[in-house]
């Protein structure tokens, strides 16, 4: 069964580019060997992450995601079965939001709203090309 889980964290630091360079790195690799693909935000020190996948390596990911002591806070939005991936064709979509306001991802349909606005673009993009 494909499940989608969504969570709002705290960054513990402030991440430079280097570091967010090397967890996505990191991530991608172990995504693409565990048929996890999604979609991870990061804006004024707060991240919002899109998980997808089966669900138990969906879960195995989550588990240890929570234990990061690079992130605290760790609120799960929500964890739902799909039919669909949002993000078929990536182990890791990356977005900087400069304007993030964290107040704003209070729930499932808020962290919709943000995933929409993110595939939205993207759709616009790929029509550009
Ligand atoms: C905000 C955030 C997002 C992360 N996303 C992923 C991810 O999508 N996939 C992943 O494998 N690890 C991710 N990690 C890293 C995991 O917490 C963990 O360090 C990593 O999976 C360990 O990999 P290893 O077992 O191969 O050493 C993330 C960490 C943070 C702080």
């Amino acid at each position: 069964m494909l499940t989608q889980l969504c969570y709002a964290s705290v960054a513990s630091a402030h991440f430079e580019p280097p570091a967010l360079q090397q967890l996505l790195e990191k991530a991608r690799a172990n995504n693409e060997r565990d048929g996890i693909t999604g979609l991870l935000l990061y804006g004024n020190g707060h991240f919002v992450q899109v998980l997808e996948g089966a669900a138990a390596p969906v879960s195995a990911l989550y588990a240890k995601i929570l234990s990061d002591k690079r992130h605290r806070q760790v609120f799960e939005l929500y964890r739902e079965p799909v039919t669909t991936r949002d993000f078929h064709t990536w182990a890791m979509a990356y977005e900087q939001l400069a304007d993030f306001k964290p107040d704003f991802v209070l729930d499932r349909s808020s962290a919709r709203q943000l995933v929409e606005l993110f595939l939205e673009k993207e759709r616009t993009l790929t029509l550009r090309r």
